[in-house]
């Protein structure tokens, strides 16, 4: 297939002072309001109070949801969430090639073809389930072709989608710009100083494929970044490892992590481009390689072209790169150069970069806010990033550059850098922070120590502070309010007696713009299922579709891989909570739009509550209404029923029994008994009292009754029948 044959890409460059946002900005619909918000100080988080946000867009205005700890999806009402693309689903290009969506969709971002309407989701796909997948949890036991399996669903998806009638994004399949990048199988590009360097044997040229791919960014020049994080897991099959080994695959290529001896081929920032099926991904090695999670760029015409990076591990370290080649806006084939030639710093934090607790959950010992500046990173330290500077220095690492964990990084439209700095169990600090940090002279491209940055914990987690705890990914949208993602982790997820306990599952967070540094409030928008964690929040260019991706439900899940009994998530074909529908837990992707105004469907919560009667296992009670009673008080009765699915039911029948005959005129339960019926048709049951009901009975000559029958489905659903009877 020819690229030329595809519709055109939009616009896709910069002007000056632009940024992520005002990349977006630049292409959306005309109109957005930029009002400011005033949310802050109204209301706080856990009463559920509305967050009014004046700004007139679909997300402006909503009234904050409660924490909740169900197996469910949840946005405000007045909103509906839908699912729009699930692992395993599958999703064609021009050639008749079938992809399928892979595992553990985490960033997510949307590169328009017509506006809002039509455009290219590209999405990571970070690390594979075994249990889910194949159901070999111990890596050594696993076979080649599960991890053939595996390998097939890591990477990243570009899928075509469109807008219907309806408002809701639907694939476009087949479609000339849906393709997977894979473990294995979709070659990448080295570039950069260790690129086919002898001096650094295994890079060489070419990667066969990516993996780990955890979070990411764009480029003002249309294209996406792919951020390799957790590398380190794929070729060892102890501990954390997936046992991609050279034993079982017969190539060292995946045992390249911290301290292993493969060649250096993961761990990189990849480049893509989601409009040109013919593009070669590219590994940037200038970029550094660490756990990096995302990436996020200021861009001015003219000048030096930077990306900030964080390092999500334990005491990790922010990154900036900034590139020997100017930015041009609107030069797209220069841009394409930029992140292959250039310098990488990494931030020097003044008193320290940690920020420290006496306990957990307990006392904040270290500084709120303060200075830095950023150190050059050499060339010999490109390769394992975090291991050689650290080792150079020594006790001012932990001193003065490592954080609690960097995750998501943003830009906003001042050039305010924002960093999630999720948590970090060295510095006692269970909850995490928000901090921003102010460029000397607004200048990006300022380095060393005469050039210091200022810095401050903006939005400090837990129920003390902003409400979220971990915070994770964040986005802006276009008035400028900051929209955050928490990733408590699965294992300590409401589990009681933890400081995260209040905050229940993982949540969707807006924080309104203009709030007083160190006294944000944040307002929750969205609720996870069970163990899972809300990952890649993206607005279409117009603001009416927010995507979030729904990563590693039901992780916790354990016994039998192929039952549901041992499943803490049936999401989102079904729910634990309310035992609808038990199934694997699917992590997908979903689209959260207003509801249509007098339109019908959709819903806030997913799966739908099951709420019309159709719903519910048919049943009918068949036996007549006059019944034996000598029949009952001797071998018992045999009653009929028809149920339409399997179900199990559940036969009470209660009696009035006579005053006269020494009875107390009052309601009884005569006999009980239930019966799994396997499969959808008539079925008898045959009820006899117990010996002290049938001597009652004895003295009876009429009796009235009453029988209920209960049937429940599998997915819980519940129907009840009574019908009156009489014994003679
Ligand atoms: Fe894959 Fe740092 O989250
Ligand atoms: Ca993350
Ligand atoms: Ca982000
Ligand atoms: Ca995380």
């Amino acid at each position: 297939m020819e690229p030329s044959s595809l519709p055109a890409a939009p616009e896709r460059e910069l002007s000056e002072g632009a940024t992520r946002r005002t990349f977006i900005q630049g292409i959306a619909a005309a109109g957005a309001s930029t009002v400011a918000v005033g949310a802050a100080g109204r209301a706080g988080l856990l009463d559920a109070a509305a967050a009014e946000a004046a700004d007139g867009t679909a997300f402006g205005s909503f009234t904050a949801i409660a924490p909740s700890s169900a197996d469910l999806f949840e946005v405000p009402a007045g909103y509906r969430a839908d699912v729009l693309i699930g692992w395993g689903d599958v999703f064609a290009d021009a050639d008749g090639n079938e992809h399928v969506y892979g595992f553990n969709n985490d960033y997510l971002a949307y590169f328009p073809l017509r506006g809002s309407d039509e455009g290219l989701l590209f999405v990571n796909h970070e690390y594979p389930s075994p249990f889910f997948q194949h159901g070999v949890t111990a890596a050594p036991d696993k076979t080649t072709a599960q991890i053939e399996l595996e390998r097939e669903t890591v990477g990243n998806s570009i899928v075509h989608v469109r807008r219907d009638a309806s408002g809701l994004f639907r694939v476009v399949s087949p479609s000339p710009y849906n393709r997977r990048i894979k473990a294995v199988g979709t070659p990448l590009t080295f570039t950069g100083p260790l690129a086919d360097d002898a001096a650094w044997p295994g890079i060489g040229t070419e990667a066969p494929g990516s993996l780990a791919n955890c979070s990411g960014g764009i480029t003002p020049w249309g294209t996406a970044l792919s951020c390799e994080e957790n590398y380190q897991d794929y070729g060892i099959d102890t501990g954390f490892g997936y046992g991609w080994t050279p034993a079982k695959l017969g190539t060292d290529v995946y045992l390249n992590g911290d301290g292993q001896t493969g060649p250096a081929k993961f761990g990189w920032v990849c480049e893509h481009d989601p409009y040109d099926p013919s593009f070669v991904g590219r590994k940037h090695t200038a970029l550094g390689r660490f756990r990096h999670e995302n990436t996020a760029f200021r861009a001015q015409d003219g000048k030096p072209f930077v990306l900030y990076m964080g390092d999500d591990r334990t005491d990790g370290g922010v990154y900036k790169f900034v590139s020997d080649y100017p930015y041009r806006a609107g030069r797209r084939t220069e841009n394409l150069r930029i992140l292959t030639s250039g310098k990488l710093y990494v931030a020097r934090w003044e008193p320290g970069g940690r920020r420290t607790f006496d306990a957990p959950g307990g006392a904040l010992t270290s500084a709120s806010a303060g200075t830095g500046h950023w150190r050059e990173v050499a060339e010999s330290e490109l390769v394992d990033t975090h291991a050689r500077i650290s080792a150079a220095e020594g006790a001012d690492w932990v001193a003065h550059f490592a954080t609690n964990r960097p995750e998501d990084i943003e830009v906003d439209e001042t050039g305010r850098v924002w960093i999630a700095l999720t948590n970090n169990s060295t510095a006692n600090d269970v909850h995490g922070s928000v901090r921003t940090l102010v460029e000397a002279g607004d200048d990006a491209g300022a380095v060393g120590p005469g050039a210091p940055f200022t810095w401050l914990d903006y939005a400090p987690g837990g129920p003390d502070g902003a409400g979220f705890s971990s915070p994770d990914n964040l986005v802006f949208d276009q008035a400028g309010n900051l929209w955050v993602v928490t990733d408590i982790s699965s294992s300590t997820l409401n589990q009681p007696g933890r400081p995260q306990t209040y905050h229940a599952n993982n949540a969707v967070f807006f924080v309104p713009k203009g709030q007083p540094d160190g006294q944000v409030k944040a307002f929750r928008f969205a609720n996870m299922p069970v163990q899972a964690e809300g990952t890649g929040p993206y607005f279409t260019p117009d603001e009416r579709t927010l995507f979030v991706n729904v990563q590693h439900p039901g992780e916790e899940s354990s016994g039998d891989p192929a039952s549901t009994a041992g499943y803490t998530s049936y999401w989102p074909r079904g729910s634990k909570t309310t035992g609808q529908n038990p199934a694997k837990p699917i992590p997908s992707l979903v689209q959260i739009t207003k509801a249509a105004s007098g339109g019908s469907g959709g819903s806030p919560l997913i799966p739908p509550p099951v709420a019309s009667d159709s719903k519910r296992p048919g049943l009918s009670i068949l036996s007549g209404q006059l019944k034996g009673l000598r029949r009952l008080r001797g071998k018992g009765i045999v009653l009929r029923f028809r149920v339409d699915e399997p179900a199990t039911l559940t036969v009470v029948l209660s009696g009035r029994l006579s005053r006269r005959r020494g009875g107390r005129g009052k309601v009884r339960r005569l006999a009980r008994g239930t019966v799994r019926v396997a499969k959808a048709g008539e079925v008898r049951l045959r009820l006899r009292p117990r010996a002290a009901v049938r001597v009652l009975l004895k003295r009876e000559r009429e009796l009235p009754a009453t029988l209920q029958v209960t049937a429940v489905d599998a997915a819980g659903n519940r129907t009840r029948r009574v019908k009156k009877m009489r014994f003679r």
